[in-house]
Parts: C-alpha cells; sequence; structure tokens
C-alpha cells in the first residue's frame, strides 16, 4: 500500500533543515528562541492525525534514529525527523506529570493535542554536597497553560526548569530539540530544592554496586563507597520492597552515611515530595 506522503513529517523534516542552517550559523546558544519561532511559522500542528502517523511509522522511509527507547520517556516517545545537529521527537502522555527537571539540550515544545498545565520554577543553590548533589530554593515563577498549537521554549539546565502535567486522557507534545550537550546533565529537583544530577557514570557506579548485592555478600566497608554513591544509592532504592538482608544491612550503612555527612534524609524527602505529587495527581480534574 503507498500512503499518502504524511504533511507532519514534511513539516517536521523542513524544521530539521532550517534549524541545522541556524545551528551552522550562530551556534546551539539560542537555539531555544529561533526553535519557537520556526515552530510557531511551520503550524505543524494542524497536520497532526494520529491514525495517519502510526501507518507512516512503519512505512521503510521511516528510518530515523529513535533518541530515546520505548518506554523511556513518556507512553510513547517516538523521533519523526532528523537533521545533523537537531531533530523533532513527539510523545505521547496519559493522565500523569512529568518529575520537575531541567534539561541538558536547547529546543522548543509544542502542544499537538490535549493540555499541558506547565509549572517552571527558580532554583537558587545554597548548599553543594557532592558534584551531582545540591540543595537550594526551589520556587514557582509561574503556571502556564498549552494547549493545542501553544509552544515553550527550553533554555539549557537550569534556565528552564519545568514540570509538566498531562491532565487530559492523552497528550501529544513535539519537541524540536539540539541533541544533549556531551558531558552535561539533566537534574531532577524535589520539592524541598534537593537537585540531583543524573550523571550517567556516578549511577552505573550504583547500579553496579546494587547488582553485586544481589548475586552475594562482599565487605562494602573496604568499598571506599563516597557520598555521591550513598545519595544515589538512596535516591535509586527508594520504594524498593527488597527483602535481602544484605541489601538492607547496607541500604542503612549509607543513609546513615549520607545523614552524618549532610543531615539529609533523603527517604523522608522523597515521601514528603510524593505526597505534594499524590496530592497534585488528586486534583487533576
Ligand atoms: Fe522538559
Amino acid at each position: 500500500m503507498i500512503l499518502m506522503k504524511n504533511s507532519l513529517l514534511l513539516i517536521a523534516k523542513n524544521l530539521v533543515k532550517k534549524g541545522d542552517l541556524f545551528i551552522n550559523k550562530f551556534g546551539e546558544k539560542d537555539f531555544h528562541k529561533e526553535a519557537v519561532q520556526l515552530l510557531s511559522s511551520a503550524k505543524i500542528y494542524e497536520s497532526f492525525n494520529y491514525k495517519e502517523l502510526a501507518l507512516n511509522a512503519f512505512e521503510k522511509s521511516f528510518n530515523h534514529e529513535q533518541n530515546f527507547k520505548h518506554l523511556e520517556f513518556s507512553d510513547l516517545p517516538l523521533t519523526i525527523a532528523r537533521g545533523e545537529k537537531c531533530f523533532v521527537d513527539l510523545y505521547f502522555w496519559r493522565r500523569r506529570p512529568t518529575v520537575i527537571h531541567n534539561h541538558h539540550f536547547r529546543g522548543a515544545f509544542q502542544c499537538l493535542e490535549g493540555l499541558n498545565i506547565d509549572s517552571e520554577f527558580k532554583f537558587t543553590k545554597l548548599k553543594q554536597f557532592t558534584r551531582s548533589h545540591s540543595l537550594g530554593k526551589l520556587e514557582e515563577k509561574r503556571v502556564k497553560t498549552l494547549k493545542q498549537g501553544e509552544i515553550e521554549g527550553i533554555n539549557f539546565q537550569d534556565k528552564f526548569i519545568h514540570q509538566n502535567l498531562h491532565q487530559s486522557d492523552l497528550t501529544v507534545n513535539l519537541c524540536f530539540r539540539t541533541a544533549d550537550v556531551p558531558k552535561k546533565n539533566l537534574s531532577n529537583f524535589l520539592y524541598s530544592g534537593f537537585k540531583y544530577e543524573k550523571e550517567q557514570s556516578s549511577l552505573s557506579r550504583v547500579e553496579r554496586l546494587l547488582a553485586f548485592t544481589r548475586i552475594n555478600d562482599f565487605d562494602y566497608k573496604k568499598l571506599n563507597l563516597n557520598l555521591e554513591d550513598a545519595i544515589n544509592f538512596e535516591l535509586m532504592t527508594y520504594g524498593s520492597e527488597s527483602k535481602n538482608p544484605f541489601f538492607l544491612k547496607l541500604k542503612k550503612y549509607l543513609a546513615q552515611k549520607v545523614k552524618d555527612e549532610t543531615g539529609l534524609n533523603i527517604s523522608s524527602l522523597i515521601n514528603q515530595h510524593e505526597k505534594i505529587l499524590d496530592k497534585i495527581e488528586s486534583e487533576y480534574e
């Protein structure tokens, strides 16, 4: 079967061409502004048709390298166009909020269908614990509703911190963006102002530690686990229901290390955070 050429895909292809031209000329620094301009003149949301897209996503010509793995982000992440220095993703969300986060890329997102309640935050750092963990004041700057066709720029790292509530049964967002900036990471934030950067090598270290605990006992006190390991371990094992005594002993040891060195109780910070999230979700209309 030959399908009609999808105008959404053609517009997306055209957007990345224009994005590349801009980046090649001016660099990525102001791409979040340019992406807003290009998206608003492209009117790509008018061409969004779910049924058509589903068919097109299985065409031979649909061979774009995917940015996210299936279920890594949103209910369905889909890269629909790729340029040299920028690309266009679509994200499908069912009624749920994202975490509070910043980004290690620049771009803009546009609502294609459904509804976003987007809260933007300002973070003022008060205390740095490790290269990836700090505590600060997190203040809500504004809440904005993004309906079909509406666009919001995504500036780099702490210049744009947000949380997006997807209150519709289905919200589809398009994201026109640069690639992740090498050696930079995104961060998540708790409502208490605790900020944690997703530094991949240190997260991998804790994943490795967890994998070892599942196999057999070992002398973890000889590992020189540092504060960064301890905080990441707490963040990554929050809500774990494991009854493995060795794991529980290590978890208690690391939680105590975090408490001794920072005065923080990570589990109770996450508990507080989850309570606020539960409240937000229960208020969904
Ligand atoms: Fe975001």
